[in-house]
């Protein structure tokens, strides 16, 4: 085990790229996989969550080569060819399919599984076997899957036995990006039509991802409804390569400690800012923060590259912040940044509340609780609330001990934070920013945060 020593430093300065998004990543591979010949994805990015989906594939019999070229691209944003079987060209799989610690795979590949005429067994780590699956387990059910899975269809391993399936008109109690997405994957296999509906709209990245294979969808005028035929074949555009942007919701990290470190100015480069994402962004802009965006222009990029994302360059220069209440629909397209939010909320003027996110309670961790506990050891003042929070700031955090909770975004919030803390911060168990942002401790240094590894 490692951990990471934070001393309070700065001002960040410099423009850095993070790694490829996630999200876009495991869909890269998961639709690439289904597609009808070979999809050429550039950015991809090889975190543990990703690398996860590409292990399930490669039981599934899909071959993906790594055609990263040598001449100094970064190992961090990835080339990958991806040999798609069309819907019919995956196999049984030989053994269980180890999703590690990512619900997008297990939830994802749920949804494709429950199409197949074979059996497979979805499984996790510890803390994967504790999330819960009724919600995806449910309506794959209603579309004639096959699927068991332990405390009563609620929690992993799962095992699918598919095929047959038909399309069902979905009502969720929760938006979620993960079981919407696993359900329209369901809708490919499915006869007849398929209907998501869900309280507000997650973010799209299936359905933009699909489109550009030249499925067919359609998005509702009211936000939050999508619906797919089945039988649909994914076709990937001539010559064309699928780009995967700068993850947003690793781009966070570095933005927010650019805001709260004295006289800092940062650029993130090429950072995907689909707008069912970039709720942080606005809740940002309501503090008071000094953001700019700029579009990229994907063709100065790359000739051959088409985006299915818009793609922005952020400038982020330190300034105070103001309190904000943050709710509702906007919760949803700021899901991934509560705990990184957090840290900023602990050094705004006034009382921040959060409310309407009970979901954070069913990510990697308990991320109310565990935020709450955590800060609250560096100083913050800071109260937990069934769903949501309240952060009284400012707040003069202190360096302290303070554990990821095996979170990822959790261990590198706590780290932002131990940057403009009184004295040395340690983020125990903090490898586990390998399963989203590999390079998150490189990145910081090349912006002048004095942040290392330490052994246990
Ligand atoms: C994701 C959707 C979100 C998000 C997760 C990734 C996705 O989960 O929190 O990190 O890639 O679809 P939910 O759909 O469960 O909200």
């Amino acid at each position: 085990m490692v951990d990471l020593i934070v001393h309070p430093s700065g001002p960040l300065r410099g423009s850095v790229t993070v790694p490829g998004d996630k999200s876009i990543s495991h869909r890269a591979l998961l639709l690439g996989a289904l597609a009808e010949g070979k999809v050429r994805v550039q950015g991809w990015l090889p975190a543990e969550d990703t690398k996860a989906t590409l292990r399930c594939l490669a039981n599934l019999g899909i071959a993906v080569d790594d055609v990263t070229p040598s001449d100094g691209a970064s190992a961090l944003h990835r080339h990958l060819i991806v040999h798609g079987g069309g819907l019919e060209g995956l196999r049984e799989p030989p053994d269980v399919l180890d999703c590690g610690g990512s619900g997008t795979t297990m939830r994802l590949l749920a949804g494709i599984l429950a199409g197949q005429p074979f059996t497979s067994i979805l499984t996790g780590n510890v803390a994967l076997r504790k999330r819960p699956m009724g919600r995806v387990v449910d309506p794959l059910r209603r579309m004639g899957a096959t699927v068991l899975a332990r405390n009563g269809g609620q929690l992993p391993p799962l095992a699918i036995l598919g095929g047959h399936l038909c399309g069902y008109d979905h009502k969720l109690a929760v938006a979620s990006a993960q079981v919407k997405s696993a359900i329209l994957l369901a809708g490919l296999f499915a006869d007849g039509e398929t209907i998501v509906r869900e309280p507000g709209p997650s973010r799209d990245h299936t359905e933009q991802m699909l489109r550009w294979f030249g499925v067919e969808l359609e998005v509702a005028a009211q936000p939050g409804v999508v619906s797919i035929a089945g039988n649909q074949h994914l076709r990937p555009p001539t010559d064309a390569t699928l780009t995967v942007p700068a993850d947003f919701s690793s781009a966070a990290f570095p933005l927010v400690a650019a805001l709260l470190v004295p006289d800092s100015q940062v650029s993130l480069c090429g950072v995907g800012t689909n707008p069912t994402r970039t709720g942080l962004v606005d809740i940002l802009h309501a503090m008071g923060a000094l953001l700019t965006q700029a579009r990229v222009d994907t063709l100065a990029r790359s000739r051959s590259a088409i985006d299915t994302e818009p793609t922005t360059d952020l400038q982020v220069r330190a300034c105070e912040l103001d309190a904000v209440d943050v709710g509702g629909d906007l919760v949803v397209r700021a899901i991934d940044e509560f705990p990184i939010f957090a840290i900023a909320a602990t050094q705004a003027r006034g009382i921040t509340t959060v409310r309407d996110a009970s979901e954070l309670r069913v990510k990697e961790s308990d991320r109310i609780s565990a935020v709450t506990a955590e800060l609250r050891k560096m100083g913050a003042n800071i109260e937990e609330r069934p769903d949501g929070l309240l952060i009284y700031g400012p707040a003069r955090l202190r360096g302290a001990a303070v554990e990821s909770h095996r979170d990822h975004r959790l261990a590198m919030a706590l780290a932002v934070a131990g940057l403009v803390a009184d004295g040395p911060t340690l983020v125990r168990d903090a490898e586990v920013v390998n399963d989203s942002f590999p390079g998150f401790v490189e990145t910081m240094q090349s912006l002048r945060a004095d942040i290392r590894w330490t052994p246990s």
